[in-house]
């Protein structure tokens, strides 16, 4: 279910709670340019942003979300368990880290980051005992493929809010897409514009000249048209203001076929199946 607010896209997680449809992903920026590009954002309007303790600034985006002055009940903020510290126990310390870092009252959603060989059962376990005990909002999973998905129905008593995974034109996970539908699951792509990779693709060209949109604006338009929640990272704030403008039109279903049809598999970040 979605509904439009503050000129973005909102949808209700299967455990009740509102997020944004769209939002800042935060790797690969640090200290003050991170704090910066997390202000910026805000400021234009963005109130999903994506961490995790691995991208090693946690507390920027804590300092940015109180600097902002926006109510901290107004932004939804996702972190997730390092791969070194998954397990029961030692996740359970790695979320007290994460909140320290962040020095913020929540987390809207904590993430298992990577499906960790051996380890993923206690993870999960350690995410739940977290949401039963009302220390975090909403629990999920990212880089969970078909197999992962089905192994974790053998485990799990909760049901994972979101599946963050990569996902473009270029990776139409449509198995994926499908059982998220199916499971009431929010799929969420990471590296939707694939790290540039593939700007110049010659029929998004085209695309970008149908609609006289940018090859970001076009890829981020598609990832909404399917319902799949998008998190493109920018520490750039021109760019920023050119990634959340996409609100204001939407792309024939001839064309979204069209793009579903650039699939051939590609990746910018490791496959998760070697994980199996
Ligand atoms: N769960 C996971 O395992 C996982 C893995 C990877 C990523 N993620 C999450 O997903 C987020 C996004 O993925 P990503 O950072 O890998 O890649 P991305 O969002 O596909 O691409 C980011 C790159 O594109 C550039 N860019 C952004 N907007 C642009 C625009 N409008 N025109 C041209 N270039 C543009 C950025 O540079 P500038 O900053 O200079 O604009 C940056 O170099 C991450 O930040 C992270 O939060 C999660």
């Amino acid at each position: 279910m979605t509904s439009t607010k503050n000129n973005q896209l909102y949808t209700t997680l299967n455990n009740g709670i509102e997020t944004p449809l769209f939002g800042l992903g935060a790797w690969d920026m640090y200290g003050k340019e991170a704090e910066q590009a997390t202000l910026d954002a805000l400021e234009i309007g963005y109130r999903l942003i994506d961490t995790a303790t691995l991208y090693q600034n946690e507390k920027e985006i804590g300092n940015a979300i109180k600097k902002s002055g926006i109510a901290r009940s107004k932004i939804f903020v996702t972190t997730k368990v390092p791969n070194p510290q998954q397990g029961y126990d030692t996740t359970l310390k790695a979320f007290d880290a994460s909140m320290k870092a962040l020095n913020i009252d929540y987390v809207d959603l904590y993430l298992v980051h990577w499906p960790i060989k051996g380890k993923r059962e206690e993870t999960w376990k350690a995410l739940e005992y977290l949401y039963n005990n009302q220390q975090v909002k909403a629990i999920g999973i990212a880089n969970y493929l078909m197999p992962f998905l089905k192994e974790l129905e053998t485990y799990s008593s909760i049901i994972p809010v979101v599946d963050q995974m990569e996902f473009s034109p270029w990776l139409y996970l449509k198995d994926e897409l499908q059982y998220c539908k199916q499971h009431n699951i929010q799929l969420q792509s990471y590296s939707p514009l694939t790290r540039g990779k593939k700007f110049k693709d010659e029929r998004l060209q085209k695309l970008c000249v149908k609609y006289d949109k940018t090859p970001a604006q076009i890829i981020l338009r598609w990832n909404i048209e399917h319902g799949v929640s998008t998190i493109p990272k920018s520490s750039n704030k021109k760019r920023l203001q050119e990634n959340f403008d996409i609100f204001d039109f939407s792309i024939s279903k001839e064309d979204i076929e069209l793009m579903d049809s650039f699939n051939e598999n590609f990746r910018v970040v490791e496959n998760p199946i070697h994980m199996l």
